[in-house]
């Protein structure tokens, strides 16, 4: 069969609603064309945009050594945020890999569960008078704080002062959008280089990286034993020489945590709050779930792989709203899947939100249903039909880390809070680097009158 190409003409027509909105239009060359199609990248490059779960599976995992990651995520990210997990490719990445894994093994995570809940804590009472007063909340921008908090506590613990916590946090923030800008606008990247924008953010960049750095060598000199995950960072070893990593290492993979760490798990709590204001039904059986596992208690580590139902919910949050909405790669050499012919250097574009929206994947898409992702749907769900994470070797390395926290702000929060959406607002996703509420989501939370459980 054929695989169709969208003129060029159309992509050059639709520029301007691809940079307002890719999904949208990405959506519609679906309906189109198929599931798979060639189209022109920028009007210019020939690459290829697919929801076929077997395609996916082979660019991602069965023949993933002939793909690399995409200029856009190596060479952008990286001029900002140096050579860590996300942004390095080939051998170096494969030796970090191997060497970071183990320390976000599940088992691993434990050791992070306290730091984790007295971050959410801290959150949650600083909710209470917000919500007595009535106060409206804009929970994205209230995830974002809180998922920033985490990663930070999880790194440094408390290593980290709150005003350069809250400096880095401002750093972090202005060079994603800066990046954001460089990546959508391309055009723009000589002004920014006259008007002297680059440099400025080449400042930012530096002086965060001196705010970490100066915790890295603290820590050092200490010689303190902390239960973070820069005390994993330190104490890892290369298999083959025994060295560990030096400082601009350790630098480049906390930025990169930072970066990867916060902002998807901001969106996806953001996301499932709003969904969980439509349904309260979801509520109430979240909160059932809460009171058979924990007695009410907030979770204990080993509770958590038993609050099934809450973590179909996010699951199924991030099916309608993956943060990650869409991932690239390029060909290194020519390749063929069935009819699908990729020439070499071709971007490959797996369209995650568009597989998670597929009418031929799933059941109704557009519903919100958690029990989709109950434990026996999920063993018949086909191999990359479901990939909020990616997949394959380089699948999301905080994945365990992430369905944890966000386990534990849920149950945290609903222990203690009802939520209502503010009535009369537009809720739009608006896809940049990841998905976000384009208008934000405006919400009150209420203290519970009864409260259905007794506090820890
Ligand atoms: C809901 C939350 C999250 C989502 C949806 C998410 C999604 C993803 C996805 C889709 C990838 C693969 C990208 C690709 O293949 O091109 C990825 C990679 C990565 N993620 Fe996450 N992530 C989340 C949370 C986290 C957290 C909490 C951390 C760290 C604490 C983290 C660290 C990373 C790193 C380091 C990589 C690069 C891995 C590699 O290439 O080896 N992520 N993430």
């Amino acid at each position: 069969m054929q695989i169709p190409t969208v003129p060029r003409w159309r992509s050059l027509v639709n520029a301007t609603r691809f940079v307002a909105n890719p999904a949208i239009v990405l959506t519609e060359y679906i309906r189109e064309f198929g599931p798979t199609f060639y189209v022109y990248i920028g009007g210019m490059k020939k690459g290829v945009v697919t929801i076929e779960p077997h395609i996916i599976q082979h660019f991602l995992q069965k023949n993933n050594r002939n793909y690399r990651k995409s200029a856009i995520q190596v060479d952008r990210l990286g001029h900002f945020l140096g050579q860590g997990l996300l942004t390095s490719d080939g051998d170096y990445w494969l030796r970090q890999r191997r060497l970071i894994q183990p320390g976000f093994h599940r088992a691993k995570l434990e050791g992070l569960r306290e730091i984790m809940q007295e971050v959410i804590d801290e959150f949650a009472d600083s909710l209470q008078e917000e919500a007595r007063k009535g106060t409206e909340i804009e929970v994205a921008h209230k995830m974002m704080e809180l998922a920033f908090r985490v990663v930070a506590r999880s790194l440094f613990s408390a290593d980290l002062l709150e005003a350069k916590l809250q400096e880095l946090s401002q750093a972090i923030t202005a060079l994603q959008s800066f990046i954001v800008r460089q990546i959508r606008q391309p055009y723009l990247n000589p002004w920014f280089y006259v008007s002297g924008a680059l440099r400025r953010h080449e400042r930012i960049a530096r002086d965060a990286d001196q705010i970490i750095l100066d915790v890295i060598r603290e820590r050092r000199q200490a010689k303190g034993e902390q239960n973070d995950l820069l005390q994993m960072l330190l104490d890892v070893r290369y298999e083959d020489t025994g060295e560990p990593m030096t400082d601009r290492q350790l630098l480049d993979e906390s930025k990169i945590i930072f970066v990867a760490g916060h902002e998807t798990t901001a969106n996806a709590l953001a996301w499932t709050w709003y969904l969980l204001s439509r349904h309260p039904e979801v509520v109430v059986r979240i909160r059932e779930e809460l009171e058979r596992v924990t007695g009410g208690n907030n979770p204990g580590f080993a509770d958590l792989h038993r609050l099934e139902y809450t973590a179909s919910v996010i699951e199924e949050s991030m099916r309608l709203y993956p943060p990650a909405w869409i991932t690239d790669r390029q060909a290194n050499e020519a390749d063929e899947v069935g009819d699908l012919k990729i020439p070499k250097d071709a971007i490959v574009v797996p369209f995650i939100y568009g597989v998670h929206r597929s009418e031929r994947l799933w059941e109704d898409p557009e519903a919100f249903n958690p029990d989709r992702f109950a434990k026996e749907e999920k063993s018949r769900m086909p191999a990359y039909s479901y990939m909020p994470f990616g997949g394959g070797p380089r699948l999301c390395i905080g994945n365990s880390f992430a369905m944890m926290e966000m386990q534990m702000i849920l149950a945290t929060i609903l222990r203690r809070f009802d939520i209502e959406l503010v009535p009369d607002q537009t809720i739009e996703a608006q896809p940049l680097v990841t998905l976000r509420p384009r208008y934000g989501i405006r919400m009150r939370f209420k203290p519970l009158t009864a409260p259905l459980v007794q506090m820890t």
